[in-house]
């Protein structure tokens, strides 16, 4: 059985002392489980720091993005390359990604593969926005950014995607609706479904998928309860301590229900 996934996108938040200071209140109030893999996404400037600070039995490191080409002259860029010792996971095509900085299906495409290329497995966010919900398509959304971002793995690099669906009408710093825990279970049958298609049953049945949308200590146990569900992707919540502990608690009961 695959470890439940938690992840804390710390996003644009928290400078070095600030994200210090959190990591120390999170070390105190969670305990290591064997089968949750708690995951931290500072911003880029925090991340050695933290990387210093982190109890390794306890947590892993994600970067929230990362540029494609392994070196060369692109200011302001940290590569994947460079991320490669310090973090295990990398957040690729972010919905704030997609819209704030008009990342395309190809850019992501090719941070899938260069994250691959650096053995940093890439949480890849999919999910529609409200309007592509509202006429209907979320299907074919969820599908081309799939295809595309997929399109130069092997099957076996595959094994190693986490897939995060987050549908964008449901994080909180957009329309921050709350999605019923039956349409995500819709979709991710979906997203297992389209694995399936272009990588046979076997990856569609290893990959790992998240939900993230306004996941809190409240929502937690629903979202983390359903079936073909493997963690969750959290946003705001993941800045409190208090919150992110007890989301991280409501993994460990929802699994010990199950066993
Ligand atoms: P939220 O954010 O939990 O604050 O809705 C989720 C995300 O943006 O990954």
């Amino acid at each position: 059985m695959n470890k439940t996934l938690i992840v804390g996108n710390w996003k644009m938040h928290l400078d070095v002392q600030a994200a210090s200071l959190l990591v120390h209140r999170l070390d105190k109030h969670i305990k290591p489980h064997r089968e949750i893999e708690v995951v931290l996404a500072p911003s880029m400037l925090a991340l050695q720091p933290v990387s210093l600070e982190i109890d390794r039995r306890k947590f892993r490191l994600a970067s929230q993005d990362a540029y494609y080409k392994d070196e060369g002259a692109f200011t302001g860029e940290v590569s994947f390359t460079m991320l490669r010792e310090l973090v295990h996971y990398s957040i690729i095509g972010h919905s704030e990604r997609r819209i704030y900085f008009n990342e395309s299906l190809d850019l992501i495409r090719d941070k899938v593969q260069a994250a691959v290329r650096n053995e940093i497995a890439p949480i890849l966010c999919v999910g529609e926005t409200k309007q592509e919900r509202a006429a209907g398509e979320t299907k074919r959304v969820i599908h081309d950014q799939l295809t595309t971002a997929l399109s130069n793995l092997t099957a076996d690099e595959v094994d190693n995607v986490v897939i995060a669906y987050e549908p964008v009408w449901a994080i909180s710093t957009f329309e921050g609706e709350v999605a019923k825990p039956d349409e995500i279970k819709r979709v991710i049958s979906l997203i297992r479904n389209n694995v399936a298609e272009l990588y046979g049953d076997q990856a569609s049945n290893n990959i790992r998928v998240l939900y993230g949308g306004s996941v809190s200590p409240d929502t937690a146990s629903a979202y983390l309860s359903i079936d073909g569900c493997d963690g969750a992707l959290v946003g705001g919540a993941s800045l409190n301590y208090k919150q992110f502990s007890a989301i991280v608690d409501a993994a460990y009961r929802v699994n010990h229900q199950e066993n």
